[in-house]
């Protein structure tokens, strides 16, 4: 029973958004809120600058605080929050599509001005894979933006979510007022502070009070606005929200720390609390007395004086406790961890006991692989964590005859780690990395000769994406592998996969194919 109470105050979450929509000031103000810090600028932002794209090791440099800032957790009224960090720069895409299976639901941060963009509408599609509940913050109000209403109908359509706003504007950019709370049915007057968080008055939307506060011309305008709204989206229905079906839609603005309080009341109020996990083997439901949990993100240190790696642990289900037996279902080995990190802002501590929804750093060297299940015995396996196809390919060579072996050892690693994607030509047995972005592959071979000392070389590929195939038709399946049999690879899961050199030739395959199915993502 103690365990249920823990359970069902945890929020864990993540924040989401294109790169500078204004993710990290948002995560910084709920830190505020939440007691770990108390100035305003604390929290660096963990966003590559674009100038030093073409230099790994000052993007490390950069990222030094990425293993400590990747899950902030904190107290808030009766709640623990886990807020789970995700990597500002777009070419660590994939890292963001696992941390989102780790988590119960997701903030999304727009610019107001700027509307949906790519990143955001990718990770939406990932969202929409699982059915996370997902809340929308449009920031940056006190700049000059689209008007709300054109905004709300363009999250809809292009993030393919009902919306229902929660908060409304008065104004925008420089004569922006506020927001009314229509949750609470509280005015929130605007004064631009990084600071202070304003003063809420309650107010009657038909009072003699409103046009006092903000005038009649705009009082009238936000009546009509209000009317309009209770017209066009249909009240929050919770279950709607939680099945990822329709989004609350708060405005505001993070640098100013303006409409974020009332976006954390809201959030802790109606977000998940842990759900339940699918295994292959059944359905793990929180509340259960056992622990299980599964690795979903490994990150590396790459500091040569410092080169352990952390295992970040999802617990799934019931209690870990500090140096307690558990088992590793893929070595089919027992475990104990004696110093099991949790992370509050910047800094980590060891951590006794923590519960389902938690995230634990484990100390990693090499054990771990992303995917793994930890359980007190039980043989489950947590679903597989998606891969996307890739955008770029290029195949891996070996550069130095003499270190073959490390080379090998090194690319395995890091693809258990999930750094990149390894397909395995069957036609010439050639080895090809798929990344998401160029950067990808400055780190891999950076890595492979630091941590491996094996040297690698990239041979151009020209592919267009890897596509999972699968078929009920064995002979159409058999008779499509042969036509291709230049084209195709087995993923590290031995799983066929057919690598599409154009767009043209993809879809000349679906057409001729048509008991084929062909995924962009492994999981389906
Ligand atoms: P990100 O993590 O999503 O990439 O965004 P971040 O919070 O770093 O914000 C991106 C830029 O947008 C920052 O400006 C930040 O100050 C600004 N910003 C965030 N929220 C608001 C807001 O509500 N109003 C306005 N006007 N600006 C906002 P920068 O110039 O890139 O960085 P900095 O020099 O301010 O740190």
């Amino acid at each position: 029973m103690a365990n249920q109470n823990e359970i069902s105050r945890r929020r864990t979450f993540a924040i989401i958004a294109h790169p500078d929509a204004g993710k990290t000031s948002l995560t910084e103000k709920l830190l505020l809120f939440g007691g770990q810090i108390q100035v305003a600028g604390a929290v660096k932002s963990n966003k590559i600058k674009k100038s030093a794209t073409s230099d790994w090791m000052e993007i490390e440099k950069q990222r030094g605080i990425s293993v400590t800032t990747s899950v902030m957790e904190f107290d808030y009224l009766d709640y623990k929050i886990n807020i789970l960090d995700t990597p500002g720069h777009q070419d660590f895409a994939e890292d963001t599509y696992r941390t989102l299976t780790a988590v119960d639901s997701v903030i999304i941060v727009v610019d107001g001005a700027k509307g949906v963009e790519t990143q955001t509408r990718k990770l939406m599609e990932v969202c929409r894979m699982r059915n996370t509940p997902v809340i929308i913050f449009v920031n940056k109000m006190d700049r000059e933006g689209k008007d709300p209403f054109d905004l709300l109908d363009e999250l809809e359509e292009e993030l393919m979510i009902k919306v229902r706003p929660l908060t409304w504007p008065i104004e925008q950019g420089a004569r922006f007022k506020g927001v009314y709370n229509i949750y609470e049915k509280k005015l929130d007057l605007f004064q631009p502070s990084k600071q202070v968080v304003t003063e809420k008055i309650e107010v009657d939307i038909n009072s003699e009070q409103l046009d006092q506060q903000i005038g009649t011309t705009l009082a009238d305008k936000l009546r009509s606005d209000l009317e309009l709204i209770e017209g066009v989206y249909p009240e929050l229905d919770n279950k709607e929200y939680l099945d990822g079906h329709t989004a609350p839609v708060f405005f505001g603005s993070a640098l100013n720390n303006f409409g974020v309080q009332e976006l954390l009341n809201c959030f802790v109020e109606i977000a998940p609390s842990p759900r339940p996990i699918e295994a292959v083997e059944r359905e793990v439901e929180p509340e259960e007395p056992k622990f299980t949990g599964f690795i979903f993100k490994i990150t590396a240190n790459i500091d040569p004086n410092h080169r352990s790696c952390v295992a970040f642990c999802k617990i799934c289900s019931g209690k870990f406790t500090r140096n307690a037996p558990y088992y590793h279902v893929r070595h089919g080995k027992t475990m104990r961890f004696s110093s099991p990190t949790q992370f509050m802002a910047q800094r980590k501590t060891t951590v006794d006991e923590a519960y389902a929804g938690d995230i634990i750093g484990l100390p990693d060297n090499g054990t771990f692989k992303i995917g793994d299940t930890l359980t007190e015995g039980e043989l489950l396996h947590f679903k597989g964590l998606p891969s996307f196809s890739p955008e770029m390919f290029k195949y891996i060579e070996n550069a130095d005859p003499m270190k073959q072996k490390q080379l090998a050892k090194g690319i395995d690693q890091l693809m258990d780690e999930g750094v990149a994607q390894l397909f395995v030509n069957q036609f010439n047995g050639r080895k090809i990395i798929g990344t998401v972005g160029q950067l990808q592959f400055e780190v891999i071979q950076y890595r492979l000769l630091n941590e491996y000392n094996a040297s690698c070389r990239w041979e151009p590929v020209s592919l267009y994406k890897a596509c999972w195939i699968e078929s009920d038709d064995a002979a159409e399946l058999e008779a499509f592998k042969k036509r291709k049999y230049q084209y195709m690879a087995k993923d590290r899961e031995g799983r066929d996969v057919f690598l599409a050199d154009s767009g043209y030739v993809l879809q000349m395959a679906q057409i001729d194919f048509k008991n084929i199915r062909f995924h962009f993502s492994s999981e389906f």
